[in-house]
């Protein structure tokens, strides 16, 4: 066994990091792949509360490694305070591995984010305002600057000289901002660069050697897939590719190491920031699954947009990042519902269509088709076992299964780790 990785299926928050955290406690090394301080993972550990935003879930056992891979972009001030946070609450951050190869958020990537999304007026994407989009933009365009050039006075200041040359121009010029200075920010950088050094590797030959060595590797992926640059509601998504095939180019291992890949999504639906959404509710369904699933952005604290669960949206994100499992949250808050409805298609222009289109328009033109169950009204949230489920709720666990086409891994009736229900041992699983 070798390589699992745990995507999200729908708009990202879905609970990865629990999830993630569940797999993790029999893994030596758990890699997140893609996506920098956009994200956010709430976990919790000994009865604490840690909301992480760059550092990998695996970070909580001293004796697995948590590595930060090459596909992501890293913030290193926000990631200084979020390891100076995780230490304050006890936790060693020794076993923190950061990709040399990973790509740097500069003020100036989360400026034009800021600034660029702000322009765009009714049209914005509603970014974490991170500098995530930049920062891969600059990756892409070859002017991006990397971990490995932290460590290098010399390289960082000839290649910030470049980059913040063009950069000024814009912030003045475009946005009439006031530029930055190169020496401030080359002295600033290089100081972090220092901070970060004991965990600075070249990653790659460490996550392929624990993968010859048949040791146990979680590959952790941030956002969602209907958030991937590729397969998502494009352009409103996020600048990287969340999907399962993301963590080879991510972490740097073949397609042949990754054996199997846990699709996580929650009973319902959330979004955050703009962009199409077909089940999106509006009414006071909507208001109470938002309050008991206390559906607010752990990064900007944003109110989340709610909606029914879509097995359109599931199936695409099962087909596209080729889902052996699922994992399903928060079953728990719809409790106490009359009817749960299942969006199992959609309808456009009279015709019936079951995949996702790539045309928002059309996306924003499709009603939804629902098949509404009977609703249960019990607690669930104390139970230990799936036959313990009142009989509507198994009904609508077996129905997602059965429109999925995937196996559930896991399911939860509350947010702490005792309420998830764990049907099996995935890394034992043949
Ligand atoms: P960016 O990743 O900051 O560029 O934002 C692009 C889109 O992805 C926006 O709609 C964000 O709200 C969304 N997004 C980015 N990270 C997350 C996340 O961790 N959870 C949910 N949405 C996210």
């Amino acid at each position: 066994m070798a390589g699992i990785v745990v995507v999200g299926s729908q708009w990202g928050d879905e609970g990865k990091g629990k999830i993630t955290n569940f797999i993790s406690q029999d893994s030596d090394m758990v890699v997140r792949y893609q996506g920098g301080n956009n994200a956010g993972h709430t976990i919790y550990v000994d009865g604490k509360k840690f909301e992480l935003s760059s550092v990998p879930s695996g970070i909580f056992n001293p004796n697995r490694l948590a590595v930060i891979g090459n596909g992501c972009v890293v913030n290193p001030k926000a990631l200084l305070a979020e390891l100076h946070e995780i230490q304050e609450k006890g936790v060693t951050t020794e076993n923190l591995r950061i990709s040399d190869r990973a790509h740097v958020i500069f003020p100036y990537h989360m400026l034009i984010d800021q600034l660029a999304d702000a322009k765009k007026g009714d049209g914005k994407i509603g970014t974490t305002g991170r500098g995530i989009g930049p920062t891969y933009m600059d990756k892409a365009a070859r002017v991006g600057i990397r971990i490995v050039d932290l460590l290098d006075e010399e390289i960082l200041r000839e290649r910030l000289a470049n980059v913040l040359a063009e950069k000024n121009e814009v912030l003045e010029k475009i946005y009439d901002h006031a530029p930055f200075d190169l020496e401030e920010l080359v002295a600033e950088y290089v100081a972090y660069g220092q901070k970060l050094k004991p965990y600075i590797v070249d990653t790659t030959v460490l996550i392929n050697e624990y993968l010859d060595d048949n040791k146990r590797v979680l590959f952790e992926g941030a956002q969602g897939a209907m958030l991937d640059i590729d397969q998502g509601t494009y352009p409103y998504v996020t600048s990287s590719s969340p999907v399962g095939g993301g963590a080879t180019i991510g972490a740097g291992v073949g397609p042949t190491k990754i054996t199997r890949v846990v699709g996580v999504a929650k009973a319902y639906t959330s979004r955050v920031g703009d962009g199409p959404f077909p089940t999106e509710l509006f009414d006071e369904v909507g208001d109470r699954i938002r309050e008991i699933g206390h559906e607010y952005g752990v990064v900007t604290k944003r109110p989340r947009r709610i909606g029914w669960l879509d097995t359109v949206v599931l199936r695409h994100s099962a087909r596209i990042g080729g889902f052996t499992h699922l994992s399903l949250n928060s079953l728990d808050v719809l409790s106490g519902l009359e009817t749960v409805k299942l969006a199992v298609a959609y309808e456009l222009d009279g015709q019936r269509i079951t995949h996702y289109p790539a045309s928002l328009k059309d996306v924003q033109r499709v009603t939804p088709v629902y098949e509404e169950l009977p609703g249960w009204s019990e607690d669930i949230t104390g139970i230990k076992s799936r036959d313990e489920l009142p009989a509507n709720a198994e009904n609508y666990l077996k129905r997602v299964e059965e429109l999925i086409g995937v196996p559930l891994y896991t399911f939860a009736v509350g947010p702490s780790n005792e309420q998830t229900i764990i049907l099996f041992d995935i890394w034992n699983k043949e």
